[in-house]
């Protein structure tokens, strides 16, 4: 990405970085020329809607159906899946009414098999780490990485390390990664800090990282813009609302949506928009203050720890696609990601809080008139609202929030906040609860 080599496959260094210091990306040479090698649009919007009714785990997966965009296998038995992929793009029709907008749809990436949108990237790095014969991988992470990680290495019988932030990341994440079987080690330092104590591992022992510096992550990661523009009959919505930690998701997305224009698979793409927690704004930072030529690591501070990342590694390849397709940057509050995130849990829907801060982003672009009534808006909703069901329960307590982050919404958590009710094991009293709620 920055001094513009090529270098084969093979020649991948285990750090995934080059020797200018920045990330590689995934280019595949046969689609840049006229010849043969390139792609048929039709045949595979047919192809990779047959291949769902296959008896294939392969062909089912909402990855490797699309397998033609991410030939990096030599061989296709080396797929580890868990049958990723495949996610609903729900609409939000309240969010939309409150919002004075014609339509508003959430791809639900929380509904893999993980319950994140990792899970399209694991399938895709762990099925190359498998064909490399590698026995360990690792990660650093902020939670969602290492359960799918986990997850995917116990399927191939690989052994996982995992390495997190101590104290900072929701217990449902780590739960899954001990589940699954992983060596959980939690450092005594942040999201940032452990990346660094990675890099230095991967330097001295044979493990394959798989965080997203790894450019096969985002060629899986990729896959949902091919979902979405499928499921939308080959339409592409006119704006994409994405989260900002890392900074692959957006990166990948952008990816996948640029490739499909370019292969006639479809006639445009969306502006592709980030949105980052206030206390964890890098991005935001870096394209306000220096049209994005520079980024300055922030301290980074958020109750949506999934996103709690102060210095991003993909920062140079979202500022690409954000230029490329003419997205926006905006940054959100604490309170405004807790009401947004139990906005969409009122849709029957519900997110992890990460994910919520696209709703809230979405409310900001609209105020500020930056997009109309009638543009089509897709939210990318990466995970589960089972991940982080402490912050769901303390926000419907009233723990969540300090007094000054609550008052300027105080209208909305007036509305949203359902705390429970306890009561005795009588008829009588349950009645007249219910009659209460119904006036
Ligand atoms: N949403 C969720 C739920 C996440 O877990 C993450 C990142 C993001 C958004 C941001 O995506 O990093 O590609 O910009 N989670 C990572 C992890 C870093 O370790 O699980 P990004």
């Amino acid at each position: 990405m920055g001094c513009a080599s090529e270098i084969a496959q093979e020649a991948l260094r285990g750090n995934f970085r080059c020797a200018c210091g920045d990330l590689y990306e995934v280019t595949y040479p046969g689609w840049s020329g006229a010849g043969h090698t390139r792609p048929n649009p039709s045949a595979l919007r047919w192809l990779w809607r047959e291949r769902r009714m296959s008896g294939e785990a392969a062909d089912r997966s909402g990855v490797w159906r699309f397998r033609e965009m991410l030939p990096i296998l030599k061989d296709e038995r080396s797929i580890v899946s868990l049958g990723e992929g495949n996610t609903p793009l729900f609409e939000l029709p309240r969010s939309a009414d409150r919002l004075g907008m014609t339509l508003l749809r959430a791809k639900h990436q929380g509904m893999n098999p993980t319950g994140s949108f990792k899970d399209a990237g694991m399938t895709a790095a762990l099925s190359v780490a498998k064909e490399r014969r590698f026995a360990w991988v690792a990660c650093a992470s902020t939670g969602n990485t290492s359960a799918s990680m986990a997850a995917y290495a116990a399927r191939a019988g690989m052994r996982s390390l995992v390495l997190l932030p101590e104290g900072r990341i929701a217990w449902g994440k780590l739960a899954q990664a001990m589940d699954y079987g992983a060596l959980v080690l939690q450092l005594k330092t942040d999201f940032d800090g452990c990346v660094r104590v990675l890099a230095g591992v991967v330097e001295r022992a044979p493990v394959c990282l798989l965080n997203s510096v790894n450019p096969y992550r985002i060629e899986g990661q990729k896959t949902p813009a091919l979902e979405i523009a499928e499921q939308m009959e080959w339409e592409v919505p006119d704006h994409l609302i994405v989260p900002g930690g890392n900074l692959a998701n957006s990166s990948a997305l952008g990816k996948g949506f640029l490739e499909m224009k370019r292969l006639g698979l479809t006639a445009r793409v969306p502006r592709i928009s980030v949105i980052q927690a206030e206390g964890a704004n890098p991005l935001v930072r870096a394209m306000r203050e220096t049209g994005g030529e520079r980024l300055e690591p922030v301290e980074a501070q958020t109750r949506a720890s999934a996103i709690r990342i102060g210095n991003p590694a993909s920062w140079r390849k979202a500022v690409q696609v954000i230029r490329e397709t003419g997205g926006f940057v905006e940054q959100v509050s604490e309170a405004e990601i807790a009401v947004a995130k139990a906005e969409i849990g009122a849709e029957g829907i519900g997110c992890e809080p990460a994910s919520a801060v696209t709703l809230a982003g979405l409310k900001k672009l609209r105020q500020q008139g930056k997009m109309t009534a009638e543009e089509s808006v897709v939210l990318l909703l990466t995970g589960h609202t089972l991940k982080d069901s402490d912050y769901t329960i303390q926000f419907h307590r009233g723990d969540l929030l300090t007094e000054p982050e609550s008052a300027p919404v105080a209208a909305e958590l007036g509305t949203l906040c359902r705390n429970t009710v306890e009561m005795e094991a009588r008829v009588d009293d349950v009645l007249r609860e219910l009659e209460r709620a119904g006036r």
